[in-house]
């Protein structure tokens, strides 16, 4: 074989690529070419060997190419906390959103974490504790100001060191509000498996909402059939399932929210018996659920606290069950600004047991949450009102702070990037 007929060969040889993999259909065709132009089997052998060596080293320059491509660093957009918030209600202007931050898109080598991709951001009132000074929540670590907010979220695993997760996952759990993000502690993720539901729903009723309604109606109530049960933020992430847990159970629900359009959606369409707006009560809600329970309450799912969970403690029954789960209304003030709790007599007058919880000490009851809901969910039993943004992170500190004027309509989230995503939204 001459010089001429390698360099002819070389000079063919892209034929038989095909998207950057040997194509065989390109090797024989160039192989039969040369036994019919030399009658020759071993000048056809040394052609063989030349063009498969050729060829694998070629897709072996491309692969490394590409890897290096894929290492790249890209912008990272990020929410940042400026400055802790304390005893006030958090501003827009306390955050910013900025693209400065990059990102390589490959984990560091031997790392055990994941990279994952954010889709959807969950806003949730337990963020506006994370900006206090003070760590008031001991299960997540209070924000560092100039730093990325975190927070729940659904994400896409686009490199996995962790041998339970692998690239394309999805899953759910406590992530950055930043396009990338890298976690550390993969094991505080849930891998995602039932994927013929929305998957917006794992930033809310199949997430860390729907379980804290879960945990603390049936965990922490002990409720029964019949029972008279009220509701505050009613139409919110957590309350909208409770009320309809509470109805699936047989027992008579009221709901307390702060619009017309919200105590309508929570008569008409989340099947509450009752549902009123207490800031036209004013001074008089005591009277109110008077009203509505002339023979008291047996279960008070408390999400405000502060004056509502006042007025409740007086229209309890002998009995009854609080869950302490949160008291947005106290959230934005100091001590001195606080409302007291002046009824507190009546836990003990009425044997009442009120109890606080943090849905994280319950994670183990996840796969029992799952298995009670989803039915529900498929059959069209329990429906979940969701109030998604679409959009860019810009968004998402005027939807965060939205949560305390009560802004949101049902689970506030934010999905962003969905046209890189439309597959698995
Ligand atoms: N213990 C746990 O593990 C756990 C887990 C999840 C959530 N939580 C708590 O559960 C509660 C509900 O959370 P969520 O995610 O379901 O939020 P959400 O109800 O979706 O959003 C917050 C709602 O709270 C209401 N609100 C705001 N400020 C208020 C005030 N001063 N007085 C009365 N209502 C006020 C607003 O609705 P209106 O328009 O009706 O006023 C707002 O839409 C929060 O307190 C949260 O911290 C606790």
């Amino acid at each position: 074989m001459t010089l001429l007929h390698i360099i002819y060969i070389l000079y063919k040889a892209p034929f038989i690529f095909h998207r950057n993999k040997v194509s065989s259909y390109g090797t024989i065709c160039m192989c039969m070419y040369a036994m019919v132009v030399y009658k020759d089997e071993r000048l056809f052998k040394h052609i063989l060997c030349i063009i498969i060596v050729f060829a694998i080293t070629v897709n072996h320059l491309r692969d490394e190419s590409k890897e290096k491509e894929s290492m790249a660093e890209v912008r990272n957009k990020q929410v940042i906390l400026k400055n802790h918030v304390v005893d006030r209600f958090p501003k827009e202007d306390d955050m910013h959103v900025t693209s400065e931050a990059t990102i390589k898109l490959k984990l560091p080598h031997g790392h055990t974490g994941v990279l994952v991709k954010n889709l959807y951001l969950s806003c949730d009132p337990v963020q506006r504790l994370l900006m206090h000074n003070k760590q008031l929540i001991l299960q997540y670590p209070n924000y560092t100001p100039a730093s990325p907010l975190s927070g729940y979220g659904v994400s896409k695993v686009l490199e996995s060191g962790h041998p339970e997760l692998k690239e394309g996952d999805l899953v759910w759990g406590f992530t950055r509000w930043e396009e990338y993000s890298l976690i550390d502690r993969p094991e505080s993720l849930i891998k995602i498996r039932h994927t013929d539901v929305p998957l917006s729903y794992y930033a809310g009723i199949l997430g860390m909402a729907g379980l804290s309604a879960y945990v603390g109606f049936y965990e922490i109530c002990n409720p029964k059939k019949g029972e008279k049960v009220f509701i505050s933020a009613a139409s919110g992430a957590v309350g909208q399932l409770v009320g309809q847990f509470a109805k699936l159970l047989g027992c008579y629900v009221v709901g307390s929210a702060g619009s017309k359009e919200k105590v309508d959606l929570l008569k008409e369409k989340l099947g509450f018996d009752e549902a009123f707006n207490y800031k036209e009560e004013g001074d008089e809600l005591e009277a109110t659920l008077k009203r509505y329970f002339p023979q008291g309450i047996d279960i008070y799912f408390d999400n405000v606290g502060g004056k509502t969970l006042d007025a409740v403690l007086v229209n309890m029954r002998d009995h009854g069950r609080i869950a302490a789960c949160g008291m947005i209304s106290q959230y934005n003030v100091g001590v001195e600004e606080s409302e007291g709790v002046q009824n507190l007599m009546q836990v003990v007058l009425k044997r009442i047991t009120l109890k606080g919880f943090n849905v994280n000490d319950y994670i183990h009851l996840y796969e029992d949450y799952l298995d009670y809901v989803l039915p529900y969910i498929r059959q069209g039993k329990i429906v979940y009102m969701q109030d998604i943004a679409q959009g860019h992170l810009d968004a998402a500190p005027s939807l965060l702070i939205g949560l305390f004027s009560g802004r949101n309509l049902g689970k506030q989230l934010l999905l962003w990037f969905s046209d890189h995503f439309r597959e698995e939204i």
